[in-house]
């Protein structure tokens, strides 16, 4: 989005557990312009972290989450999934009807999040990736009923700093999500480190391997993106008869490499699910 078209100046955004996504957003709203540091409050158990950042970025800190509840418009909650409770016990008494609040949190549903929060409280919960942190991450955004359109694009406003964000339109969806985009850069990495293993045992020099392997990546997906042709075409147009892909997927199709990565992803949706009902 253009700087000049954004509306989250207006407002102040307090990040609450400024780790490693919660300074990722921190670092993509300043940087795309979106916002201005004394627009940001970042808290923290420990006061090293908040220095960092101080100095880093220029906005403001505290070590009282209240604090950042008490000054800001948008709460965005970044802390692990085991300590959203304990974070939200400790603002519910200060959250006003109008302020939004985002979590990012793996697996905490909004209703467990308005049974702390209150039934009326604006909530929004998005699901990012770790390719946030270079401005390369998948975010998908999900509101309670009570959340406004103007309030929604905030969200994205803060997402599609550090990246691409999705709406969607059914919670439950957060699950094969969780799955596919935020799991989704361990499957890739695995096979990065699968193929350059497989290069290097044939005699490459590691590095070598590892770069071809990564600019293959990057330039398939970018085939798919640009072509918008299917895969299974795209695959056909590699592989030629008797040819070197063909002698591969000899291998990967005996082995059943489609059902396997579908299966994980299966098992990562329902671990999901299973974190989601966890009290
Ligand atoms: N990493 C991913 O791939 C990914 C993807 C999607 C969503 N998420 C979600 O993003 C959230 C953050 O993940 P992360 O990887 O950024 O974790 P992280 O680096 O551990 O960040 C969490 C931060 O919360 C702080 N914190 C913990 N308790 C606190 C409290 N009571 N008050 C204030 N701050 C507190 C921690 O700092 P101190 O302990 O020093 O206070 C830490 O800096 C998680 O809920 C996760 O589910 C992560």
């Amino acid at each position: 989005m253009l700087a000049h078209l954004s509306m989250l100046k207006k407002y102040t955004v307090g990040v609450i557990g400024a780790g490693n996504m919660g300074e990722a957003l921190i670092r993509g709203m300043l940087n795309s312009e979106q916002t201005v540091p004394v627009r940001i409050v970042a808290s923290s158990r420990n006061a090293a972290k908040l220095r960092r950042l101080k100095t880093l970025y220029g906005i403001r800190t505290t070590n009282f989450n209240s604090a950042v509840v008490d000054i800001c418009d948008i709460v965005l909650l970044a802390v692990k999934p085991q300590d959203m409770a304990d974070v939200c016990t400790e603002i519910a008494p200060h959250l006003k009807r109008e302020q939004l609040v985002i979590s990012i949190a793996a697996g905490i549903t909004l209703k467990k999040l308005h049974r702390i929060l209150g039934a009326k409280a604006k909530l929004v919960r998005a699901m990012p990736n770790t390719p946030a942190l270079i401005d390369y991450g998948v975010t998908a955004i999900f509101a309670s009923p009570s959340v406004k359109e103007n309030e929604m694009q905030l969200a994205e406003e803060i997402f599609g700093a550090v990246g691409i964000s999705f709406r969607i339109a059914k919670e439950k969806d957060m699950d094969p999500i969780t799955a596919l985009s935020g799991t989704g850069p361990a499957y890739v990495y695995e096979i990065i480190d699968s193929l350059t293993c497989a290069g290097k045992k044939l005699g490459l020099n590691e590095q070598l391997a590892k770069e071809l392997v990564m600019h293959t990546i990057i330039g398939a997906a970018k085939m798919v993106m640009q072509t918008g042709e299917d895969p299974k075409e795209l695959w056909k147009k590699v592989a030629s008869k008797r040819g070197t892909t063909v002698a591969a997927f000899d291998v990967l199709r005996k082995r059943n490499f489609s059902k396997i990565l579908q299966d994980a992803v299966r098992a990562a949706a329902n671990r999901s699910r299973e974190l989601g009902r966890i009290k």
